[in-house]
């Protein structure tokens, strides 16, 4: 092999015409074979984009016992020269002059044929992400994760930094895992027969967080506008096509905004990372448009090209109960909405992505600013085509005693660092929570989030 700079499958189809005549120097995985006894084609693909490269092999220099080996998921580096192609699909293909193969691929690799069902390919996901489908979804997550760092850093906000292992619940819903390393055969006990903590690792009962909120907070109350994107666990026990265990979520947080700022932020931010994909992952969209969801780059324009519905809690319940319509779930004032309501809302009535705002107080969590009807509070759920629930945030408390009633309402207890921020210097304060799968499935059109990270976590799953 010659001595020259490897080049991605990506970088050569978009600079391609340039090195038209060059020698090239490609590595990958061998998506199919093909061909007669004169000349065999190689697709290659090297994750860099979903466009394969096409390697041509003739039969005079490489004898089919030297290519035998190059099946489908084998690994191979080939040098040749570059060429506008013959053939139908792509503008240039290297005609190849030496071949080295760094790894075969026997005939019970699980990727053999095109069209395995999602299904299946969750069953193998340690080796999914070889497939089309999962480079075009991983690639857009990326870039999705890019969009939101720029968008965040671009407004001048701090990315904080939020602990994973705490000894608070921000969602109060007891959905947590805990973290311990007490012997859970024999734990230690106090008098009065509960678990002694004090002799746990950290002294104390700690979790695994379901949300950064909290502490964000103390990160706005002084740097003014911060975020978080991290991890966050949950153990609700959701089989459903929308909740994993453990998912990432992206939380804003800024001081001196009120709820309509939130919103005017919520839509802006969401508009954005849907631009950006658009922009810079077209190729893998139109794959996954053309492959799962016809309708899929529509929605997206759609979305980005529309204003979002603002509606009170309380009219968005009388429309679903004028609608006419039998849900699985009975409608009334103070229900929690299920995905069937919210889907209604969007789906059929408005069209629309809608926020919903000013929910009843029960339903929500503790840290909501009460209204001036002491029933609602000061929520915004942002509500999605195919999703349902989106976002979820409100503007906060930042009255301390309001904020200490609610508390000791609910009997929370060890808050007392959080209600520090309403004593000293508060301020009127909002924020929300994306969750980062929920965005990609929307982006990817996706059907279940299962398929939209790479190693899923839910109910009595835990490979890898
Ligand atoms: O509505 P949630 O529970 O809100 C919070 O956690 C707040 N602390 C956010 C804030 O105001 N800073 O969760 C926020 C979002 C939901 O709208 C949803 O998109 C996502 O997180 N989410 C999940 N995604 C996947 N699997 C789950 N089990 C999820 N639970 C919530
Ligand atoms: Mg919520």
């Amino acid at each position: 092999m010659e001595d020259i700079r490897r080049k991605t499958v990506k970088e050569i189809f978009a600079t391609g015409d340039k090195f038209v005549g060059e020698k090239v120097d490609v590595k990958g995985w061998v998506r199919t074979r093909r061909g007669n006894k004169n000349v065999q084609f190689v697709a290659l693909n090297d994750g860099s984009t979903i466009n394969n490269l096409q390697i041509v092999f003739d039969l005079t220099k490489f004898p089919e016992e030297v290519l035998k080996p190059i099946t489908t998921g084998s690994s191979i580096h080939v040098q040749g020269t570059l060429v506008a192609s013959q053939g139908a699909g792509q503008s240039v293909e290297v005609q190849a002059e030496d071949l080295e193969i760094y790894g075969t691929s026997p005939s019970d690799y699980p990727l053999q044929k095109k069209g395995h069902t999602l299904e299946f390919l969750r069953e193998k996901a340690h080796l999914r992400p070889r497939t089309n489908t999962f480079g075009a979804v991983l690639r857009i997550r990326h870039a999705l994760a890019y969009a939101i760092h720029k968008f965040f850093n671009d407004k001048g906000f701090v990315y904080f930094h939020t602990p994973l292992i705490t000894a608070s619940d921000c969602e109060g819903a007891g959905a947590q895992f805990q973290v311990t390393t007490l012997p859970l055969n024999e734990l230690p006990k106090t008098e009065d027969g509960s678990v002694d903590y004090s002799q746990d690792f950290f002294g104390k009962l700690a979790s695994l967080t379901v949300s950064g909120q909290l502490e964000g907070e103390l990160g706005a109350t002084a740097l003014g506008l911060i975020y978080t994107f991290g991890p966050t666990f949950r153990a609700e026990n959701s089989n459903t096509p929308r909740h994993l265990s453990e998912f990432w979520m992206i939380e804003p947080e800024m001081a001196f905004y009120e709820i309509a700022d939130n919103m005017d932020l919520a839509e802006e931010f969401i508009k954005y990372c849907i631009n950006y994909a658009l922009e810079h992952c077209k190729d893998d969209i139109q794959f996954l448009n053309d492959h799962f969801d016809k309708e899929l780059i529509d929605r997206l324009k759609f979305v980005v090209e529309n204003d979002f519905v603002r509606l009170p809690y309380t009219e968005g319940i009388k429309i679903l109960e004028e609608s006419g319509k039998k849900f699985e779930f009975p409608v009334y004032w103070g229900v929690d909405l299920a995905s069937e309501h919210e889907r209604y809302l969007v789906e059929e009535h408005f069209k629309k992505p809608v926020i919903l705002t000013d929910y009843p107080k029960e339903i929500k969590a503790f840290y909501m600013k009460l209204n001036d009807d002491g029933k609602t509070v000061r929520a915004m759920d942002v509500l999605f085509p195919k999703i349902g629930e989106i976002i979820g945030g409100s503007q906060r408390e930042e009255n301390y005693e309001k904020l200490t009633n609610r508390i000791n309402e609910l009997g929370l207890t060890g808050m007392d660092w959080y209600v520090d921020t309403r004593k000293y210097g508060t301020v009127p304060h909002s924020g929300f929570g994306l969750g980062f799968e929920r965005l990609v499935l929307f982006v990817t059109g996706m059907q279940n989030i299962r398929d939209v990270i790479p190693f899923p976590r839910y109910p009595k799953a835990c490979e890898y």
